[in-house]
């Protein structure tokens, strides 16, 4: 579909991903409603995208504030659920809370956002919706049970939700990102990138969450062929995906960032 003029609700716009995508959105003409927690940072780019965007605060973890979101969100063209915490760790190493939290922010509230939005696209025969989901979706790894979960969960809903929505003129696009430089949750970590493995910008993201839409793609990756190969692996032999990962030390890289984004949780 075409994005000029498109009235698009956009999760997780305060954050170093979100950003790219709302200033790709707003490039093609899309009137971008600008979601996440942090208003001030909202309103920051509110500011510099100027009149066709609009502010809608809300926290994702609480159901109130999701329905709020839903009911003020009005008509749209396209959800772009891009909203996500990084829930590294060992499971047991999460509170009750901490793990509602994950869930919701990561999975519930993508699936109510689109529960309550498709209705709409369907019966106006156009529309679309993007989940952000990760390569963790993809490949489990140590101190990834969590994330993967909800990013596991994201494809799998993804893939089911668009052949549901096969000829009504509403798609489905999931994209996967792998490590992203410059803005973000792995950038913010200031971990070193493991060797061999590359790594993609913001707006290489944000280029497929445009592109999902204008040519209604079904899955994207936004990461080097070495990731794509290891997804790939994960899929057909997840026990030698699990061995080659211990061996190049994927234990130790992914309790350092659990240990450095145990603030985000
Ligand atoms: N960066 C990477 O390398 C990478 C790789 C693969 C996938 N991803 C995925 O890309 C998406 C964006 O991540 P990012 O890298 O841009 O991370 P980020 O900079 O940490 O941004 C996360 C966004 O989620 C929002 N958020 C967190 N908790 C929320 C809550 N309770 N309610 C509402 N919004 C909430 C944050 O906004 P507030 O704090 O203002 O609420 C922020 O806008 C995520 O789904 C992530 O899993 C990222």
């Amino acid at each position: 579909m075409r994005l000029d003029g498109a009235s698009v609700l956009l999760t997780g716009a305060s954050g170093g991903i979100g950003n790219a995508i709302a200033r790709a959105l707003h490039a093609r003409g899309a009137s971008v409603k600008l979601s996440a927690r942090r208003g001030d940072v909202l309103e920051r780019l509110r500011e510099e995208l100027g009149g066709a965007a609009e502010v809608v605060p809300a926290d994702l973890a609480d159901r109130a504030s999701v329905s709020a979101l839903i009911e003020r969100a009005g008509e749209l063209d396209v959800l772009v659920a891009n909203a996500g915490l990084p829930a590294t760790g060992g499971l047991d190493s999460f509170s009750p809370e901490e793990l509602d939290r994950a869930l919701d922010v990561n999975l519930r509230a993508p699936l109510q956002l689109a529960r309550a939005l498709v209705p709409g696209m369907v019966e106006r025969g156009r529309g679309h919706v993007v989940l952000i989901s990760s390569v963790s979706g993809k490949v489990a790894s140590p101190n990834s049970s969590v994330y993967s979960a909800t990013k596991f969960g994201l494809r799998a809903f993804g893939q089911g939700l668009r052949q549901d929505l096969h000829g009504t003129g509403v798609g489905v696009t999931t994209v996967f990102p792998g490590f992203i430089s410059d803005a973000g949750m792995w950038a913010d970590a200031g971990m070193k990138t493991p060797t061999g493995v590359g790594t993609r910008s913001p707006e290489q993201v944000a280029n497929a969450v445009v592109k999902g839409i204008e040519r209604n793609k079904a899955e994207l990756d936004v990461a080097p062929l070495t990731l794509r190969a290891g997804a790939l692996l994960a899929a057909v032999a997840p026990g030698l995906s699990a061995r080659t990962q211990r061996l190049v030390g994927g234990v130790d890289i992914s309790a350092e960032l659990a240990s450095r984004q145990a603030d985000k949780r």
